[in-house]
């Protein structure tokens, strides 16, 4: 990258200081999963501020039923692969289950893996109160850590589902308290999933850090999808996303001519073929 280019990159980088000014201004910002470069520069040329190498690959790439698997070995090479893609975005990558959970430590090495080696700009993991020390120690790593309340897909199993979190009083204080420690910890940004809408919008106006939504209505700061529901490549969709295109059935029916052609001879054809 020449110099000149590597300044303009720098000028126009999303950062964690201009999430927070996009929330003092009001302006709601943009975040989307990605696992691949080819999608990655896709986004970043559309303008969608924050990239996040989402643990969502165990079922988005993986074709798993949870999360849980995903190994951080697994997260530091997609991370690797978007983060060369990005010249404006925000990278994120996504702490996989295990790898922060065990010790503050071994947090802290993990969350250094995936800036080393995968490249991101900034860390996310699950939880609220129960991981505070965790964040603060990765933030005196200077690592940017994004928080996630809620609807924490890593604790699945002590859901008992991927179950709207925060309903009732009780739920109220919990997602508030999670959200409210995550900020003091130190984080610069958290996700609220599966959340209703006025709880979202109370949190939103409780923290001087930018909320990022999913599932959690209209009031956060940014909005984030996962990248196969927004183009609408999955066989399901969940009922708080909208497909903003149906690239599944488009690549469904390039296979389906690909195949008719080889099988009638069709293809290749005369200007595919060398002399
Ligand atoms: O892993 C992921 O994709 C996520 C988003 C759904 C926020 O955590």
């Amino acid at each position: 990258m020449s110099t000149v280019t590597a300044a303009a990159v720098r000028e126009h980088r999303v950062t964690v200081r201009s999430l927070l000014q996009h929330k003092r201004r009001g302006r709601a910002f943009s975040m989307l999963t990605a696992y691949d470069f080819p999608f990655a520069r896709i986004f970043d040329q559309a303008g969608i501020d924050v990239l996040l190498v989402g643990d969502s690959l165990g079922n988005t790439v993986q074709g798993r039923e949870t999360t849980l698997p995903v190994t951080l070995d697994e997260v530091v090479y997609h991370a690797r692969c978007v983060s060369r893609a990005a010249a404006r975005a925000l990278v994120v990558g996504d702490m996989p289950f295990g790898s922060y959970q065990v010790s503050v430590e071994e947090a802290v090495r993990s969350a250094v893996r995936l800036v080393k080696e995968g490249g991101v700009h900034a860390v996310k993991l699950e939880g609220g109160r129960v991981v505070r020390e965790t964040i603060e120690r990765i933030v005196a790593a200077e690592i940017p850590v994004m928080g996630h309340v809620g609807l924490t897909p890593q604790a699945v199993h002590r859901m008992g589902g991927y179950r709207v979190q925060g309903r009732g009083q009780d739920g109220r204080e919990r997602v508030l308290a999670d959200a409210l420690a995550v900020e003091a910890a130190g984080a610069f940004a958290v996700v609220l999933e599966g959340v209703p809408a006025d709880l979202a919008r109370e949190v939103t106006a409780r923290l001087a850090i930018p909320t990022i939504g999913i599932g959690a209505g209209v009031h956060c700061d940014g909005q984030v999808l996962v990248m196969h529901d927004l183009l609408g490549l999955s066989d399901w969709t969940p009922s708080f996303a909208r497909p903003y295109a149906n690239l599944g059935a488009l690549a469904s029916q390039a296979a389906r001519q690909f195949a008719d052609e080889v099988a009638h001879r069709k293809f290749p054809g005369e200007e595919h073929s060398f002399r």
